[in-house]
């Protein structure tokens, strides 16, 4: 395994939590590289699931986690959810979870002031509402907060209060808001700074260690490559890098290090929140029918996904953008009773053809899809274990995306628990 980075191909939620926790089998140290509690990472273990919103899903192997420099924190809500995995019989101490010292901070007004802009319709961009946006605002703006300076009271102090001072002028002469109490967020996050104190460490330099000594490290990565605040459906993206170059910059790793990338790809598609979709299903009925068969609800904010066909000019891109060398394919499963099954080759723009995915909003909102049509398989396959004992038209389904993505499938999952997978 060496270093893989595992990244969503689409929009978020392909599955890249099952897909991490059986390659966290092998690994030594797996690693959260961007993004923050805005993920949802589902592993589903005989009947229990877990849900990871910021800890890396290979704590449920005892393994080795680190969240780098790239991710953004709300040290509440990490607490809570390393709280809620105690009470599961998770074992987490500062041995097997390491947060990076560069990892910037979520504060209150973050979230406030997202719900501010959320709340308006011109701005509104159907986020987490998690603060994930403005806290990377403020990073690139170099006025945010570090996971070094929470720890350290005396920075802290200094940094929050001249920040707060230009936070609340903007807060009150602009949204005609109270502003925040310095007080009140000081008491508040020295706690928290109290608690995370001795997880904090250099973990570029623990990752780089570790592949040195040849370990096995795997990066996870949170949301989608067309959520990539670069290379996705902007303005309707997240504000990080998703792709797999955010790794290298989030993990503090060079280039050179990584050795495989793996895209996840679910076998069809869904998107939450707003946006462009070409391939959604334009039947009210057929769009639900599909939810209803995925179980696609937002793991992290219960919002419905909107669903669709699968989209090999998107997941092509994908496989350009991030260098995947391999792909799993998630959710077979959830087409297993469809007559027939729709894939997009391509859009229509105007009079025109595009074989490539167009990032300008005004094109990707346009595109009509168009659709090669496939028998499908009307079998159950959620308890298949080989590639071999698939339907005919299920392999030829998956040979022609591999095909129309040009990247291998080495795995498929057919269903949520990890014993339903088939290795290629
Ligand atoms: P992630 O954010 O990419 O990790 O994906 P989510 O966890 O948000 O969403 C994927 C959902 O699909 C979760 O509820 C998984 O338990 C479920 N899931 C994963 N793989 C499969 C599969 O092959 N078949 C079915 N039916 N469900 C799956
Ligand atoms: P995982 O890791 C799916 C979406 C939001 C919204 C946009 C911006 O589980 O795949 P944000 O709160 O990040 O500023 O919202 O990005 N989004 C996700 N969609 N899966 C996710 O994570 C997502 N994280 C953010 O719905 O459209
Ligand atoms: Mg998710």
């Amino acid at each position: 395994m060496a270093a893989t980075v595992v990244v969503g191909t689409q929009w978020g939620d392909e599955g890249k939590g099952k897909v991490i926790d059986l390659l966290s089998e092998n690994a030594d140290v797996v690693v959260r590289y961007q993004g923050g509690n805005n993920a949802g990472h589902t592993i589903v273990i005989d009947n229990a699931q877990f849900v990871f919103h910021l800890v890396p899903s290979g704590i449920l192997r005892g393994k080795k986690c680190v969240l780098g420099a790239g991710v953004v924190i709300d040290p509440r809500a990490l607490i809570e959810e390393i709280n809620e995995l105690r009470s599961r019989g998770i074992k987490i101490t500062n041995r097997n979870l390491l947060i990076s010292r560069d990892a910037h901070i979520i504060m209150p007004y973050h979230k406030l002031s997202e719900q501010i802009t959320e709340e308006r319709e011109h701005s509104r961009l159907g986020t987490t509402r998690r603060g994930i946006g403005p806290t990377y605002v403020d990073k690139m703006a170099r006025a945010g907060i570090k996971m070094s300076d929470l720890i350290n009271r005396k920075v802290f102090l200094e940094k929050l209060s001249w920040h707060l001072k230009d936070i609340n002028l903007v807060f009150r002469r602009i949204y005609g808001r109270r502003g925040f109490s310095l007080k009140r967020i000081l008491k508040e996050y020295l706690e928290y700074g109290k608690f995370f104190k001795g997880y904090v460490a250099d973990t570029s330099a623990i990752v780089n260690k570790a592949i040195e000594s040849k370990k096995n490290v795997l990066f996870e990565g949170a949301q989608g490559t067309l959520l990539d605040v670069d290379f996705g459906t902007y303005p309707f993206i997240t504000s990080s890098n998703t792709v797999a170059g955010g790794a290298c910059t989030g993990a503090g790793v060079g280039p050179t290090k990584i050795d495989e990338v793996i895209g996840v790809a679910k076998a069809y598609t869904t998107r939450v929140g707003d946006g462009p979709f070409p391939t959604e299903l334009t039947q009210k009925s057929k769009q639900e029918a599909m939810r209803i068969r995925g179980k696609e609800y937002g793991a992290t904010t219960g919002r419905p996904r909107r669903c669709g066909w699968f989209d090999a000019v998107a997941v092509r891109y994908s496989a350009r953008i991030n260098g995947l060398d391999k792909l799993a394919i998630t959710k077979l499963d959830v087409l297993d009773d469809l007559p027939r099954i729709k894939i997009c080759v391509a859009y229509k723009y105007r009079n025109k053809i595009l074989k490539d995915f167009p990032t300008e909003i005004e094109i990707i909102s346009k595109v009509k899809p168009i659709y090669e049509e496939v028998n499908g398989w009307q079998h159950d396959i959620t308890e298949i274990k080989k590639f071999q004992s698939l339907p005919v038209n299920a392999r030829k389904y998956l040979k022609r995306l591999s095909e129309l993505v040009g990247v291998e499938i080495f795995l498929v999952s057919v269903g949520p628990r990890r014993s339903q997978t088939i290795f290629l």
